[in-house]
């Protein structure tokens, strides 16, 4: 598979498998700097590094030796996962495909802050009971992060902004107008969820040059609202008629970006077919948690539904961006064929486990991620990681409930549980 990725990547010299660690930065709220969005390394802390301090420091430049060889370290699992699993156009190393030599980086991402006006079934930033690694501060990100950014803002060619809601978020509306004045070639990329359309986002809109990608995982009102809590389904799509508009006007791009999950895969297909009526492209967001939302390593039965389901669907194929929504409803397709033979095969392995206690299943996990941390990642200690999935047991009432939630993490590969815990989104 890594062969037929890196014939996709063409233009690029391959002997990277991924450029992250040499194009980009990547702004988490509580100050954490890394170099992609799949979250597995820090560089440092703003404010305790500088920018400048974390693109040039030792930290990144041992991250660029590991990415010489051409393969991905085993501590890019969630990518090196999508590739496997043949999404090779929706892999985060895919969206860091530059390879000119750069002095400063050239892909900025900015999650800053978690304020938010919805709060989405999925989205790690409404966890019941949420567990942070870190404490998130406001005050990290202020004026003299925009005065570190001037230098870097011109050679910056695709800037990304996360949230919360970034249409919420004071500071970027202040980066935005730096963008405007600077870099008014740079592809800024707003990811939104659509509710937020007042005069300030129409000012600054106007002003610059912005793609837009917006956020909607199903187009049944009961079945969005119902994931995306406190939005209206009616007010987004009344919203991104305006944003097409401006799309349009601007020669920018609207992206439509679904999470797939548990909860909305009948509505896929519809979802596809709106976008191709308004020409739109969709891309589909990996949900690797939480463990209510994912299918991956929901059940090999479910996993069968949609397989059905979906080998009755038919996709116009005819223009670009058909074929580009075409192409994403395969990754998906095959995925979920991956995801339920690879289920079947766990289901049956966990067979062994039907006369075990609670007790003895908690046992056989501590286990598994003890052997895990001993051979490979010596720097958390396992008993942290189970710590965090005692917490969701404690959360559940009846030991039946206790019970799934240990077969869920039973069946997950402990580089996984490590990876989604190093990445903060429990
Ligand atoms: C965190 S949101 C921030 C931007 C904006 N608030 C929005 O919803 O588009 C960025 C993207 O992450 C997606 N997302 C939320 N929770 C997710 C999860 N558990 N796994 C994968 N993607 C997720 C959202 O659907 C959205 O497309
Ligand atoms: S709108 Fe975006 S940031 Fe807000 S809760 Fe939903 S996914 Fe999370």
């Amino acid at each position: 598979m890594i062969d037929k990725y890196n014939k996709l990547r063409t233009g690029i010299n391959i002997s990277k498998i991924c450029y992250a660690h040499f194009n980009s930065l990547y702004f988490e709220s509580d100050g954490t700097i890394k170099t992609c969005g799949a979250k597995q390394y820090s560089l440092g802390k703003y404010p305790d590094i500088t920018i400048k301090e974390a693109w040039e420091g030792e930290t990144i430049k041992d991250l660029r030796q590991e990415m010489e060889n051409g393969l991905f370290p085993d501590s890019c699992y969630l990518c090196k996962t999508q590739i496997k699993e043949g999404a090779l156009e929706s892999t985060f190393a895919r969206f860091h495909d530059i390879d000119k030599p750069c002095v400063f980086p050239q892909i900025i991402s900015f999650e800053c802050s978690e304020i938010c006006n919805l709060k989405c079934i999925m989205c790690y930033n409404n966890r019941q009971n949420k567990i942070r690694l870190t404490n998130q501060s406001n005050n990290i990100y202020n004026d003299n992060f925009i005065k570190e950014l001037i230098p870097i803002i011109p050679y910056v060619k695709i800037a990304n902004f996360y949230g919360g809601e970034p249409f919420l978020n004071p500071l970027y509306f202040n980066i935005w107008e730096e963008f405007v004045k600077l870099n008014p070639n740079c592809q800024i990329q707003i990811s939104t969820n659509g509710t937020i359309l007042n005069d300030a986002v129409k000012k600054i809109l106007d002003k610059g040059n912005f793609n837009i990608i917006l956020s909607i995982d199903s187009l049944n009102k009961n079945t969005y609202e119902k994931i995306r809590v406190n939005s209206d389904l009616n007010l987004v799509l009344s919203n991104l008629e305006y944003f097409l508009n401006y799309c349009n006007i601007k020669n920018k791009k609207l992206h439509l970006v679904a999470c797939f999950m548990q909860q909305n895969w009948q509505d896929i297909p519809d979802l596809i077919k709106f976008c191709n009526k308004n020409q739109i492209q969709i891309t589909f967001n990996r949900v690797w948690h939480p463990e209510n939302n994912v299918l991956y390593n929901s059940s090999s039965d479910l996993l069968n539904k949609i397989i059905n389901y979906y080998k009755t669907v038919y996709l116009e194929k005819n223009t670009t961006i058909e074929k580009s929504n075409y192409g994403k409803f395969l990754e998906i397709f095959n995925q979920t064929i991956i995801w339920k033979n690879e289920l079947l095969e766990k289901e049956n392995e966990l067979k062994k486990y039907d006369n075990y206690s609670n007790n003895e299943l908690i046992d056989v996990l501590k286990m598994c991620l003890e052997n895990y941390n001993k051979k490979n990642t010596k720097e958390i200690n396992y008993l942290k990681v189970y710590e965090l999935i005692d917490e969701l047991i404690k959360q559940e009432d009846t030991d039946n409930n206790k019970r799934l939630i240990l077969l869920y993490y039973l069946k997950l590969p402990p580089e996984l549980i490590y990876s989604i815990y190093k990445s903060g989104c429990y």
